[in-house]
């Protein structure tokens, strides 16, 4: 990421990860989460709705520092930037899509889950980076032990996968977390449900903790 995009994450301090499937849920689902206090957006280009969700979030809810996530080629990239958003971030390491996003001028953070991981990023420039899986592999006491050698190169880690409202609290203490996200913010069934006060309830009360 650069500088500028670290530090508005890190002010941020968590990233809600939305799927979207009807491109007519972003905007709602994007205010739901500012009312609520979430103010990044990770939105996944998983689905055909996702570059059209994130122009229309982009153009009606531009206080959201957005991002686009699942980034896994180049042109996804070149797609992400023309629709606008900010940051891009990706669940693995593909140096092609690093290296894309470097000479495209995308502050991208790429995935990592082990110390091989962190050293390739490193080598492409990268400081912050996803953490992912991180609850699977084995949340903060493996990321404290795997990230020890690195300190002094002063890394920043965006866990995601596998975080809820119940533990969540056990990475916000350190100083290797950036921010914190996952989708348990705006579930995919809410958002189809249009359940707009359960996805603002969600993120007041992970801003809360
Ligand atoms: C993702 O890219 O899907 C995430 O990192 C979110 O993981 P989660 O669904 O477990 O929150």
């Amino acid at each position: 990421l650069s500088q500028s995009i670290e530090e508005q994450v890190r002010k941020s301090g968590i990233i809600a990860v939305t799927t979207i499937e009807d491109a007519k849920n972003a905007v709602p689902t994007a205010q739901a989460l500012v009312r609520g206090g979430v103010t990044s957006i990770e939105l996944t280009l998983r689905t055909p709705a996702a570059l059209d969700a994130i122009r229309a979030i982009r153009a009606e809810v531009p206080e959201v520092l957005l991002g686009a996530g699942t980034i896994l080629t180049p042109k996804q990239v070149d797609d992400a930037m023309e629709a606008g958003v900010a940051f891009g971030v990706a669940p693995g390491l593909n140096p092609k899509v690093i290296e894309y996003a470097d000479k495209v001028g995308l502050p991208f953070a790429p995935g990592v889950m082990t110390p091989s991981d962190i050293e390739c990023a490193l080598d492409h420039g990268c400081k912050t980076m996803k953490l992912f899986p991180a609850e699977s592999i084995g949340g903060m006491k493996t990321l404290s032990t795997m990230a020890a050698p690195y300190k002094h190169l002063g890394l920043g880690f965006i866990p995601l996968g596998g975080l809820n409202e119940g533990n969540m609290a056990s990475y916000l203490s350190s100083p290797l977390i950036a921010a914190i996200g996952g989708s348990w913010l705006a579930k995919p069934d809410k958002i189809a449900a249009q359940d707009w006060d359960a996805i603002e309830a969600a993120a007041r009360s992970a801003v809360s903790i």
